[in-house]
Parts: C-alpha cells; structure tokens; sequence
C-alpha cells in the first residue's frame, strides 16, 4: 500500500514515539503539581517543550498555546476574538471561502450569534488575493482569518501581504497554517500575525495535540473553551497532555533541521511527476496553483473518471483522497474547488495526492502507473 495521503495525517516519527514513551514512563507526574520535585520535573520538561515549538516560528515560549489541534485553535482564536469585541459594537470578520470547515462552519456558527462574515472570493488558482479582501473591510472589521495553505489544492496564500495589510490597519489577522508549518519554513519574525494555528499530527507528531502562536493573550481571555484550572494562562482548563506535547516538541524539532531538505526534495518529485503525467495523459487537468503551492501536494483530475471510481478501484494499493479528510465520508462537492469555479464534472473527478518524508520516487512511479491503467482501461 502506497501512502499518498500526508495531508489528512501523516505517520509518527520514530524519535518522537520514543520521546512520548520515555515521557510516559518517566515524567508522568502532572506539571501542575509543583508541590513535589517529580511534578517540578515534568513542568521543567513542559517549559522546554514550549520553547523547542516556539522556536520552530522563531517566537517566544511565552506566547504559545496548547490546544489539541488546528480545529480547537481556529475555534478559539474566532470565537475568543468574536466575544471579545462583541459588547463593544457591530462586529464583522473577513474570511476567505476556501478554509477548512473548523473555520467556515464555525462562521455559521458566529452569523447566528450576530456576528457579520464576509467570505472573501479566491481565484481559478484556489487563492485569495489582498485587492479581494480590501473590497471586503468595514469600519467594524476586526479580524481577518486566511489559512497560509490550502489543504486540498495545496495553493498558498498572500499572507504576508495580508498580514501586513492587517497591521497597518489595525486588524487583527489570524492564519490556520496546519497545512503550512512543517512543510515550508514559517518565522513570525517575518510574516506579522496575531495569531496562528497549527497541528503537530501534520508534521509527524502525534494527534491530539496542536497550538495558539499568539501576539496578545488578553484578546482570548474573556472566553476560554474549556473553564478551568489555571492551565494554559487560565485559557483551556484541564490537565495537560505532556506526552503528546514532548511528541509535538521533538516532530517540531526535526522539522526545524530538515524542513529545507525536505522541501527541495518533495519539489523535485512533485515537477517530476507532474512532467511524466502530462506526457502520459495530455488532457489531465491540474488544479489549483501549481507554481504557488506546497512542496507536497497535487490535485488533479482525470477527465471522464470519477475520483470515486479510481478510488475505489485503487483502495487496497494507494491511499487518496478526493479532498478533505474531514469531508471523506460525504458525497458534496468540495467547497473548495466550487469555489475556484470549477465544474462539476472537474470537481468530481479530482484527486489529491499528498506525500511526505516516508515517499519514494518509486512509488511515486507506481502511482503514476495505476492512473494510466485506468486511464487507459476508461479509454480503451
Ligand atoms: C487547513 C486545516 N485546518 C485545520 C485542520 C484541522 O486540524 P486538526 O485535525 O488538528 O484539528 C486541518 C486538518 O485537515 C487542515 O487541513
């Protein structure tokens, strides 16, 4: 079975498996119980695992947030800014209509609670560009939320620009960046964001576990989702999961050693094998921004074949998937590739491929091959 599907999850590195182990075995007293030196030890190990994840987006330690992954992130940041402004008057926030569903359904969520969402429009490419969300601000905009990648084109966004946008108009700017982080270098240095989501499951570390890069804490406290104790600056409650946060610190700190090597490598695959596709099957559409896009990702469709169709014929050999992980189960169009505007045909042929650290250039070959089998068989 070949894996091609590292966006949904990708596998556990063996140093960080070893790393939760010890952690288990060794320092299973809560960090919160300074009351005794085994506690003291653990909350030592907590303050070095934080500074280890900060310093994977150059930040400080202070200003990172546990949670248990990109969903829970985006929910706090959105619903922790909406509450914040909420007594102040009207409150409008800008997010692109390509997020991940924890956002968008979370909108939804928000609308009915009085909040006002405009959806910023993307392009043929699958990305949001400044000029479309200049049109969108208003007096009452206070926070803008653009994913950095997305998860089913891979396409990446302006956010740089938009953060700088943000900046100068003293708004706030939020980027999910559980696609972006671990497969393209991030410094907050560089890119000035207020806040940031990420997910260590999708760099290698286990699930379960994610985080808040935040510039100004107070701006979630008036709403935190899990009451508490005072874990976490008093913003989520509960005992803390210091196993899954060792595993996170190591998968962030080889994803800090490796992320360049592992980006030139993935990018010389990924126009390799775009290159040999399109020599096998002329007419294969690409979706999405092939030049803005993450190292690892390529959405295509075969046309005439439906992605259900290859899927499933192809179950036992390649994992795949057709978009989300979190939509698998559901017939509906991506809302993702409705919104570039695709058709319908094109929608439901498409495929994502994502691959990682783990794949070959041979097996990547092989995949290669499965699709022009089908391809062929459809045709014949
Ligand atoms: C862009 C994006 N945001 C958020 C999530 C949700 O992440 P998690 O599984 O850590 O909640 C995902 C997962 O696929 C994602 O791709």
């Amino acid at each position: 079975m070949i894996y091609l599907d590292y966006n949904a999850t990708t596998p556990i590195d063996s140093t960080v498996r070893n790393a939760m182990l010890d952690c288990m075995e060794n320092h299973f007293a809560n960090p919160a119980s300074t009351t005794h030196t085994l506690g003291i030890k653990s909350s030592f190990l907590l303050d070095e695992c934080r500074e280890t994840i900060a310093s994977l987006i150059d930040a400080s330690s202070d200003n990172i947030l546990f949670t248990s992954g990109a969903s829970e992130s985006n929910n706090m940041v959105l619903k922790g800014v909406a509450e914040y402004f909420y007594s102040q008057g009207p409150v409008h926030f800008i997010v692109s209509e390509v997020e991940h569903k924890c956002i968008i359904n979370q909108c939804h969520y928000l609308e009915r609670r009085g909040i006002n969402v405009s959806y910023a429009p993307v392009n043929d490419k699958g990305i949001v560009t400044l000029d479309a969300i200049k049109k969108l601000v208003n007096p009452a905009t206070k926070l803008i939320s653009v994913m950095a990648a997305n998860n089913e084109t891979g396409s990446l966004m302006p956010i740089k620009e938009i953060a700088d946008f943000c900046l100068k108009e003293s708004i706030l700017f939020h980027s999910d960046a559980a696609q972006y982080i671990g497969k393209l270098p991030f410094s907050i240095q560089d890119i000035p964001v207020d806040f940031l989501s990420f997910s260590a499951h999708k760099f290698y570390g286990p699930k379960g576990i994610g985080g808040i890069y935040f510039k100004d804490k107070s701006l979630l406290s008036d709403s935190p989702l899990i009451h508490g104790g005072g874990q976490e600056y008093g913003l989520r409650g509960g005992t803390i999961n210091l196993p899954a946060v060792v595993g996170m610190a190591q998968a962030a700190k080889i994803t800090k050693e490796r992320v360049i090597s592992d980006l030139a490598r993935q990018n010389t695959m990924k126009n390799r094998f775009i290159e040999q596709l399109r020599a096998d099957i002329p007419d294969i559409q690409f979706n999405g921004c092939l030049q803005q896009s993450l190292p690892n990702t390529i959405n295509l469709s075969l046309q005439g074949i439906r992605s259900r169709f290859l899927m499933n014929k192809l179950k036992n050999k390649l994992a795949l998937s057709s978009g989300s992980a979190c939509n698998s189960a559901q017939q509906a169009n991506s809302h993702v590739l409705t919104a570039m505007g695709m058709d319908d045909d094109r929608i439901q042929s498409s495929i994502r491929l994502s691959f990682g650290r783990e794949t070959t250039i041979e097996q990547l070959d092989t995949a290669r091959k499965y699709f022009l089998d089908i391809y062929q068989m459809v045709n014949r």
